[in-house]
């Protein structure tokens, strides 16, 4: 069962920046799909690694841009990148060492969900937007 689909509400205008966000979306399914398969404990820390780094690939992507578009609010939109990462280290660690069976993985899942929706519908619309102006 698909948790969050993607909505056209969702696009910031920049196809690229979609299409990575569409991935990230996906890697939300997949914790989703873990939690109601009862394979969480496998799948979750695995999908949080990927997730780590292709946010890794996606924010440098954005940071570039910020940067050769001399984008004013590089610094507070670098900022939730910087602490994103680290929260999902965090989860990373915590989920891998604690037997605490799916009621983190729904904190985890819940989590990843309002984080990419307030990211993506606010702090990235704003630089596409910016972007899309200059
Ligand atoms: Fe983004
Ligand atoms: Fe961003």
């Amino acid at each position: 069962m698909i948790y969050v689909e993607w909505r056209d509400n969702m696009s910031v205008g920049n196809t690229e920046m979609d299409e990575h966000n569409k991935k990230f979306i996906g890697m939300i399914n997949k914790i989703h799909d873990s939690l109601s398969r009862g394979n969480a404990p496998l799948v979750i820390p695995e999908i949080l690694l990927e997730l780590r780094n292709y946010a890794g690939y996606h924010f440098d992507f954005e940071e570039t841009l910020m940067k050769s578009g001399n984008y004013p609010e590089y610094q507070r939109h670098n900022q939730e990148h910087i602490t994103f990462i680290s929260e999902v280290v965090d989860m990373y660690y915590k989920y891998y060492f604690c037997p605490c069976g799916d009621d983190l993985g729904y904190e985890v899942l819940n989590f990843l969900n309002e984080w990419f929706t307030k990211h993506i519908t606010g702090t990235d619309k704003k630089l596409a937007q910016f972007l899309g102006r200059n």
